[in-house]
């Protein structure tokens, strides 16, 4: 038997779980942990709060509380928030946890014998108020690369750059807003450089890295790694073990992925099972789109010098923004999990979750478009499909799956769809791509519904028997083979499903118990057509139909938020959503690149002249990292035509060029001049 190692990114104990982590990281994981153990893959699922770093500490100090009431408490919650959505980890434990530490500082210190760690003099900010350094969160400042504002001294969101304090413009100490100095401190570093080119090689040749994952790590290795710093004066983390002075801890990134091992170990001691085998044999990393950096490119470094074999694929889902606009906790823009789950069953987000949008994009929750999904798909395709089949057989054949009659050309074409349904579904999820999986057998419930209203078994009963139990024969069969391939989706929903099928039941809820982690259900039953005469149960409808008034109640309790934020600041916008007016006013042209040259000074700009059909414009671009001049020339790009002219480096602007945050130009094969729409 195949075995498995999956690890969900590990929540910060700092707050409790919200839509946006369950959609990128915990049920994808689920739903591939479940696909797995039900096709006899021993699956090993762990997760951790992550309980070190400054987000934690900050929030201590500005709390003025200890760090360990702050995760104590959210350890709990977190724990509550992924059982109730069904996240079937085996292990769930602490980064506290003493076994965390002794392995994260025994993981450091073999990096240090194979000659990865060596000791470095540098720069580092302090704050004199404070009288303290001010690692990572304790800054904010502009981002160097993209010159966005409130850069954390860790990372930019709005870039993704992963970042150290000292390169932040305009520092500021986040606990009193006092700008910092420079001090010189000794750290320990990792020599990242060093693996510069095998982690390439790694990332070119694995097949099972999703593109998102594989295109953001190209990049980042493109650009040239820099040696990474491991430690931070301060004093919540894991002790560095080679320091004297007591003063320094392990960077908590240096040390939150042990607790993927960590986890798996103290599983591993509980139940005399030795976890390594799992890692050795195959490791699935699920985690949000924000922190792809530091799997593909610390961790898996980490772990080639420390002779680890490295993951099979890392997942990483993309954002999910609510309204319409970024979730922010702070401004309680934001769904918490336990508030849903008060109101609705975890199946319906785990549909709607996957349904939305493929894994490795960013999507949005809005309330409207979940009341209609699960109204109009969930309940009018499965539900209903689902339920007129169960009880038509009840009523017709006294519940027992009646002899097939023979098959017409309709039919025929039926029973191929409904045979090729779970090997596609099961192709789908075997790649990460959940979503597809889940279209799939949304299209073919609804194509169930069609063949089911052509068949007309009603009638068919009075006026060509046969016909009818043909039709009820298949429908059959494809009830059961969703009440299996519906399991990794929607495991509490496949359970009411069985049970309508008159099938043995499991317990799906909450986190494995040990001795229920190999699951009575297998996928390939789903290949295994019933014999006519088994017999079904009575149903009960699977689903309730989402009533407008309760999405109308939870669409006022957000709205709320956005008019007291009004009130609060009336001039400032708080809406990041837009009109069409307002987006029309933005002209939009097609353009192409007549001549382009580096303007002297700026390693990033250049100055370009560009056809807009009835005019040659300039425009000054910050594209020259990414695009050399002669890439530029004969580019047809986007042009918006209406910005008000700017000077850069002291060269006119008239108007701007439209690229993505990482620098990629957006082309067009329209024609010069054209405006766009
Ligand atoms: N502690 C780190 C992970 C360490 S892994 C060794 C962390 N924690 S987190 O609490 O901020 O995030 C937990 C997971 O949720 C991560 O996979 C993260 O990418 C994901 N997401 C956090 N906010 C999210 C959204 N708004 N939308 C989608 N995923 C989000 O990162
Ligand atoms: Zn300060």
């Amino acid at each position: 038997m195949g075995k498995l190692f999956i690890s969900c990114a590990l929540p910060y104990a700092n707050g409790s779980c919200h839509l946006g982590h369950l959609r990128s990281t915990y049920i994808p994981a689920d739903i591939y942990a479940r696909f797995n153990r039900m096709n006899n893959v021993d699956t090993l699922m762990v997760c951790s709060t992550d309980e070190h770093g400054t987000p934690i500490s900050v929030r201590a100090e500005q709390e003025n509380i200890n760090p360990k009431d702050i995760t104590d408490k959210y350890h709990e919650l977190i724990k509550s928030d992924l059982e109730a959505c069904n996240i079937s980890l085996d292990s769930f434990r602490r980064t506290s946890d003493p076994i965390h530490y002794e392995l994260a500082q025994e993981f450091f210190l073999t990096l240090h014998k194979n000659g990865y760690i060596y000791e470095k003099e540098i720069d580092q900010l302090y704050c004199d108020n404070c009288k303290r350094s001010l690692p990572d969160r304790y800054v904010t400042g502009t981002c160097p690369y993209c010159d966005s504002e409130g850069a954390r001294g860790d990372q930019c969101e709005v870039c993704g750059h992963h970042l150290d304090p000292i390169q932040l413009k305009e520092p500021h100490c986040l606990i009193c807003n006092g700008t910092p100095h420079e001090e010189k401190s000794t750290q320990y570093y990792f020599k990242l450089h060093e693996f510069q080119d095998k982690l390439n090689e790694w990332i070119n040749s694995n097949e099972h890295l999703p593109s998102n994952v594989k295109n953001f790590a190209q990049q980042w290795i493109n650009e040239g790694l820099n040696d990474w710093i491991m430690t931070r004066d301060m004093s919540l983390g894991v002790p560095v073990p080679l320091d004297d002075s007591n003063k320094k801890v392990l960077y908590v990134w240096g040390e939150a992925f042990v607790g993927y091992m960590s986890s798996a170990a103290t599983w591993s001691n509980e139940h005399d099972i030795d976890w390594r085998e799992y890692w050795d044999s195959k490791v699935v990393h699920f985690i949000g789109k924000d922190i792809i950096y530091h799997h593909t490119i610390f961790w898996t470094s980490m772990l080639m010098g420390h002779d680890y074999k490295l993951p099979y694929s890392i997942v990483g889902g993309g954002y999910l923004s609510l309204e319409g606009q970024k979730m922010s906790t702070s401004r309680g823009w934001v769904i918490w999990a336990k508030d849903f789950f008060e109101m609705f069953d975890s199946d319906l987000l785990r549909y709607y979750l996957v349904i939305n949008a493929p894994l490795n994009r960013d999507t949005d929750f809005s309330w409207d478009d979940f009341q209609r999904r699960i109204n109009n798909e969930l309940i009018d395709n499965v539900g209903n499909f689902i339920h007129r089949t169960i009880s038509f057989t009840s009523r017709f054949f006294d519940g027992e799956i009646p002899e097939p009659g023979e098959y017409t050309g309709e039919d025929e074409e039926f029973e191929n769809i409904i045979k090729d349904l779970p090997g596609k579904v099961g192709g789908y999820i075997d790649n990460f791509e959940f979503r597809e999986g889940l279209v799939e057998i949304m299209n073919v419930t609804k194509r169930a519904n069609k063949y089911f209203n052509d068949k007309e078994p009603w009638k068919g009963v009075k006026e060509d028997m046969d016909s009818a139990k043909t039709c009820l024969y298949l429908s059959n069969q494809l009830v059961h083979i969703l009440s299996i391939i519906l399991g990794p989706y929607i495991p509490e929903t496949t359970q009411k499903i069985r049970e309508a099928l008159n099938m043995p039941l499991e317990n799906v809820k909450g986190f494995t118990e040990f001795d229920e982690r190999e699951p009575k259900v297998k996928w390939e039953e789903s290949n295994e057509f019933l014999e006519p005469g088994y017999k079904v149960n009575k149903t009960k409808p699977l689903f309730k139909k989402i009533e407008d008034e309760v999405i109308q109640k939870q669409k006022d309790k957000l709205y709320k938020l956005l008019d007291n934020e009004k009130e609060n600041k009336e001039d400032d916008k708080m809406s990041d959503l837009i009109s069409i007016d307002e987006f029309g006013k933005v002209r939009l042209v097609v353009g192409q690149v007549k001549e382009a040259e580096r303007i002297e000074g700026s390693d990033k700009l250049f100055k370009l002249q560009v056809d807009l059909g009835d005019e040659v414009r300039q425009l000054v671009a910050g594209l020259a990292k990414r695009y050399t001049a002669e890439e530029m020339v004969g580019k047809k790009v986007i042009v918006v035509a209406n910005l008000q002219p700017a000077k850069l480096f002291g060269v006119q602007s008239n108007g701007m060029l439209l690229a993505t945050e990482s620098m990629e130009l957006l082309t067009t094969d329209g024609n010069v001049g054209e405006s766009i729409q």
